[in-house]
């Protein structure tokens, strides 16, 4: 058995609805360094579960018109099926209304009863009768209820209380004695200055207003509230003084809570009070991170503006989601979605970087060594750049993992991917393949990007476990050439094996509403002139006329050529990587019979931007580049002066 052990936890959800692509994102990022830790040795063990119980969850039911428990029993199985789509491998699922669950809530209730840190008294408020609610007086809106709109009135009702402020003291030095446990650092100035120091409140921890929660056993009509019943969550699962099996010598404390900006003060200072009172160790790190929002804020059921994860991931596969949100959510900080912000990341580092670097570099294996690299190679100084950059990168991207700066970590890991682009075009194999005596070199260029690719194989395989199993697979890898310990020297790739193409990992999103866009746009334009200045459409031109209009239709733009090579597979194409403002292209056209491939870097093309892919000979063509031709004579259409991007009309 490992000894090295990591706990990790996502917040328990509130089953009142389905979740979105919000309370994805916290359970892909838990998943991704669950299973990085894994890949490093760790005995992991991963929570996620839901928070069952709770006046809200009683109306939604009521509203719906079922029992509580039979609602949250449908909207759990339907939150059990997304974390399946999303490849989501944690080790339990906890329900708040576990009967294992709700016999450590009692049982924690009550020894914290007897030693007299909860007693009893009354809770004031504002009460709504209509709604049956109580509310704080922050909670009302102009003065009403916040459910209904209705008037409110001050009331009380008998309620248990604990006292936090007892252990304030012994908070702060915790916090100051570990200036781990609050991340990011921002987050704990925020908890000790806002909260902490001015002094903490007593938390009300039972009510008699609702039925729906764990019954407090020694008092009837009591049921335990809310975070009392939530935050144990974390150590009931562990079988702590229930009778499940027992796993809090294992991993309790644990190593992360992950929760989200909004509920970090529960974590940070409720839950390590509930900790203390029940002498038990505190967690190592609450890491609370920050919001997934939309360019107008905040997602809500109510604006009917909810981004749900399940659509997403049919339209674009699972790993392009995964890689999305851990890519767009840096440190910490909130993160804006949009789908085209998806999309591009799908095209840019997806399908152009890492799906090309791949589907190049098998094509060139085949195509020169029938599919199996050469033992005979020859090194170069060249080389040294991509070795030391691949030998280094593992030790960078656990940093940042460890972190939980999961974007960060990616953008090491494409550090390498776009490395072994350029050693591509460094090296030109396609020139090496020309002659007998360079096939060594060839050889260990081959070499050299698929060691690479195995190692961006491994180091991705926490965030996009499907991908790196793809890869993995055309690699023809086996499991010990994809261990952590594998990858920390350059060459364990093994001799002999023979490679297997298929299909791309990534295919190209077209951005339909993009492209069609301008259409429509032509088509109003079209008919507006026609009603305006009474001139003809395209359908009433003479044939072979076409309207301004129409050519409009033809998005053509500035693009420069970063990179050049022969198809591997057919000899009249070449392989041409643009660059179109900050947007890459690649592009397969049939003009090797008019340049060589180094002739074409750095000339500065017209591409027509718009025009549907198409797959040449295994690689995908996403655009065409302009030339002119009379006879056996072709020039490729240039501009000088104009930065790649520029609109040409
Ligand atoms: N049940 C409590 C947690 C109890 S943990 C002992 C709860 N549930 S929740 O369903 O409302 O929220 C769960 C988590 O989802 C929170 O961490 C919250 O920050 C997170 N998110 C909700 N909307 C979010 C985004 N738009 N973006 C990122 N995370 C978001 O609170």
């Amino acid at each position: 058995m490992s000894e090295k052990t990591f706990y990790i936890t996502t917040p328990i959800y509130y089953p009142s609805g389905n979740l979105h692509i919000g309370h994805t994102y916290t359970t892909v990022a838990a998943d991704t360094i669950t299973r990085f830790k894994k890949l490093q040795g760790y005995d992991t063990y991963f929570l996620t579960g839901t928070d069952e119980h709770g006046q809200k969850i009683e109306k939604v039911a009521e509203a719906a018109g079922v029992a509580p428990q039979a609602y949250v029993d449908g909207i759990v199985t339907g939150i059990k099926n997304l974390w399946d789509t999303m490849n989501i491998s944690y080790d339990q699922f906890i329900r708040t209304t576990d009967p294992e669950h709700e016999k450590t809530i009692q049982r924690i209730f009550k020894q914290l009863y007897d030693q007299g840190d909860i007693y009893k008294s009354n809770y004031e408020g504002w009460y709504c009768t209509p709604c049956e609610s109580f509310w704080t007086e922050s909670q009302l809106v102009d003065g009403n209820c916040p459910d209904c709109g209705r008037p409110v009135e001050k009331a009380s009702e008998e309620a248990y209380f604990f006292k936090m402020s007892k252990y304030a003291d012994d908070l702060m030095k915790y916090i100051e004695d570990n200036p781990h446990f609050i991340q990011p650092e921002s987050r704990k100035n925020e908890m000790v200055n806002n909260f902490i120091k001015p002094g903490l409140q007593d938390l009300c921890v039972s009510r008699t207003s609702f039925t729906w929660g764990v019954p407090v056993d020694f008092d009837p009509g009591h049921v335990v509230y809310v975070w009392i019943d939530a935050l144990p969550n974390y150590i009931s699962a562990l079988g702590y003084l229930n009778d499940k099996p027992n796993l809090m010598e294992k991993y309790w404390p644990a190593d992360v809570h992950l929760v989200g900006k909004d509920i970090i003060r529960f974590h940070t200072i409720y839950w390590p009070i509930i900790l203390m009172a029940l002498k038990l160790p505190l967690p190592k790190q609450v890491y609370g991170h920050g919001w997934i929002l939309l360019k107008g804020g905040k997602m809500s059921k109510s604006v009917g503006n909810v981004v749900d994860p399940v659509v997403l991931v049919d339209k674009y596969g699972v790993d392009a989601l995964r890689y999305h949100v851990l890519r767009e959510m840096s440190y910490g900080s909130d993160g804006v979605y949009n789908e085209d912000l998806l999309v591009s990341h799908i095209n840019s580092d997806l399908a152009n970087d890492l799906g090309n670097l791949l589907s190049r570099t098998l094509a060139m294996t085949d195509k020169y060594f029938g599919g199996v690299i050469p033992k005979e190679r020859e090194t170069a100084e060249i080389d040294h750049d991509l070795i030391d950059l691949a030998e280094k990168t593992p030790a960078i991207v656990s940093d940042y993992m460890d972190k939980l700066d999961f974007s960060r970590a990616l953008e090491e890991i494409w550090k390498l991917v776009s490395r072994s682009n350029k050693y591509i075009d460094e090296t030109q194999p396609w020139v090496l393949g020309k002659s007998p005596e360079k096939q060594a070199r060839l050889a260990q260029v081959m070499y050299n990007l698929t060691e690479s690719l195995r190692i961006v194989t491994v180091l991705i395989s926490a965030a996009m476990p499907e991908t790196a199993r793809k890869i993995g697979e055309q690699l023809k890898c086996p499991e010990a050439s994809l261990t952590w310990d594998s990858i920390q020297k350059f060459g364990g790739y093994p001799e002999g094996l023979k490679i297997e193409r298929c299909e791309a990992l990534f295919p190209r999103i077209e951005l339909e509403k993009k492209a069609e866009q301008p259409v429509k746009d032509a088509k109003a334009k079209t008919e507006k002139a026609k009603k305006e200045n009474d001139s003809p459409s395209s359908e009433e031109l003479p044939e072979g006329l076409i309207t301004i209009d129409d050519f409009a239709k033809v998005q053509l733009r500035v693009a420069e050529v970063v990179a050049c090579e022969p198809h591997p597979d057919a000899d009249r194409l070449l392989v041409l990587q643009l660059l179109v403002g900050q947007e890459k292209r690649q592009v397969v056209s049939g003009i090797a019979k008019y340049y060589a491939p180094a002739d074409l870097v750095g000339k500065t093309v017209i591409l027509v931007a718009n025009l549907k892919p198409v797959n040449l000979r295994g690689l995908e063509s996403n655009g065409m580049i302009l030339a002119a031709t009379k006879g056996k004579k072709l020039s490729l259409v240039t501009v000088d002066g104009i930065p790649s991007g520029g609109k040409v009309s």
